[in-house]
């Protein structure tokens, strides 16, 4: 089947975009508002963009907590949910009003950012304290502003579980992050495999 996205007349009984572009990452967007009030919610548009500046992004469909929160500081934190996370960080999701922090909601254990004045998970095996470098809303090809907006931050400090290593790397079967496929599918890294990359021969 093929169909064009003017009418998005797929026929099917939900959207498959988001299952097409699959798996995504969940960065766990940790904030604090002007009032001093904290924020966690998870967000799948979400990725590492850059290697030099380090630097990630997330996209919030509409203007949610975490954004206010990021325009207002100028900083977040995306903290990595690993599988025994998943739970807790769904439970995160819920649309609780401003102000309320859904690290108790989920009863999560918060720590501090060390460089950046943000909150982040103190359980998850990583977490990227991000200062802003831009936000933009998300535009169509004829220039109509989307109500979509996104948060472009610079890493400024890495938090790393030492027990989550092996050899010196991120044990990706002890920290199985967890993606979001389409719908309401999940998966982890806990059965991952490795392939080297090709060379093209030296003369
Ligand atoms: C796994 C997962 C991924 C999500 N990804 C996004 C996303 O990329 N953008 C978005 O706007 N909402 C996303 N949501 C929904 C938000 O988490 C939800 O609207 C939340 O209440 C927003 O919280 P906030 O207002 O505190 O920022 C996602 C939800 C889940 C469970």
């Amino acid at each position: 089947m093929f169909y064009e996205t003017s009418d998005n007349a797929h026929g099917l009984p939900h959207d498959p975009f988001k299952a097409i572009v699959s798996p995504r990452p969940i960065g766990w967007i940790g904030t604090r508002g002007k009032d001093g009030s904290v924020n966690l919610a998870p967000y799948s548009y979400f990725n590492a963009v850059s290697d030099n500046p380090k630097t990630v992004m997330f996209s919030s469909s509409g203007r949610k907590d975490s954004l206010r929160n990021a325009e207002e500081t100028g900083v977040f934190t995306a903290s990595m949910v690993s599988r025994a996370l998943a739970e807790k960080m769904n439970l995160t999701s819920i649309d609780a009003p401003y102000g309320e922090s859904e690290f108790g909601i989920a009863g999560l254990a918060m720590a501090e950012g060390r460089v950046v004045d943000a909150p982040y998970v103190a359980e998850a095996h990583a977490a990227l304290e991000c200062r802003v470098t831009s936000i933009f809303e998300v535009k169509s090809l004829e220039g109509r502003p989307s109500g979509s907006f996104v948060v472009m931050g610079q890493v400024m400090g890495i938090h790393l579980d030492e027990a989550a290593l092996s050899e010196g790397m991120l044990d990706m079967a002890i920290a199985a992050p967890v993606a979001r496929m389409g719908y309401m599918d999940y998966c982890d890294g806990s059965e991952p495999f490795r392939m080297r990359r090709p060379a093209w021969p030296k003369a």
